[in-house]
């Protein structure tokens, strides 16, 4: 296995990433009109690492458009599940790039650039394919189906050099449990800007909620 890699630079500049706010957005968005001012709001509000997934049509498109028109926003692509999908982001000028989970082609093609990658865990064999292929900051999915707080204890025992992005039932009532713990980096979730308000246009709410998510702080950061 080819082990030098430009990961060692990604992944150092995705802890400055996640260092700048406590909180990622995680967006779907349906229709790529939206994109400037949902991207203004979340930066007015303070966070301006946001994920767009690669789940709509309108992903790349609304990527690009903030790429271009929001300069604070530093805007990454989430659901990544192919090298292909790692290549596209790199090319349009994504800032980092977050897949749901881990294979063994996703770690060697994110080693052949230095484009931040967080590969997804749930398991420990999980943990052993990222930390072998020189990956210690991962994101954490499905965080709460997966076994919350407790799993990621328990993972924590056998990998104690990984630090997590958690993602998947984090919200606004559970976020605060979530930021104490030490190994969290910061946390991920769609709460901040729910897809019925993308499509409402309520772009007041949204920098509100990214207000109050910016004013946390993770422990890890205190
Ligand atoms: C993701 O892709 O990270 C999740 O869909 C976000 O999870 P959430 O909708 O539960 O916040």
């Amino acid at each position: 296995m080819s082990r030098s890699n430009g990961q060692a630079r990604g992944q150092a500049r995705l802890s400055e990433i996640l260092a700048l706010a406590p909180v990622i957005p995680v967006i779907t968005i349906a229709d790529a009109a939206q994109a400037l001012p949902l991207a203004r709001a979340l930066v007015a509000g303070g966070l301006r690492a946001i994920e767009i997934t690669l789940r709509t049509d309108a992903a790349v498109e609304a990527a690009r458009a903030i790429i271009k028109d929001v300069p604070d926003a530093i805007v990454g692509i989430g659901t990544v599940l192919t090298p292909q999908d790692l290549e596209r982001a790199q090319k349009f000028g994504a800032a980092f790039a977050v897949s749901p989970g881990v294979t063994q082609d996703l770690l060697s093609a994110a080693r052949e650039t230095d484009l931040p990658f967080a590969p997804g865990v749930q398991t420990a064999s999980d943990l052993i394919a990222c930390v072998t292929g020189g990956f210690e900051l991962v994101k954490f999915f499905p965080a709460i189906p997966a076994g919350g707080l407790g799993a990621l204890n328990a993972l924590s025992g056998p990998f104690p050099q990984v630090r997590y992005c958690p993602t998947g039932g984090i919200g606004e009532t559970n976020v605060r449990e979530w930021l104490v713990h030490p190994k969290v980096a910061a946390v991920g979730g769609s709460w901040i800007a729910p897809a019925s308000d993308i499509a409402a246009g309520a772009w007041d709410k949204i920098e509100q909620r990214a207000r109050a998510a910016a004013a946390l702080r993770p422990a890890s950061q205190r």
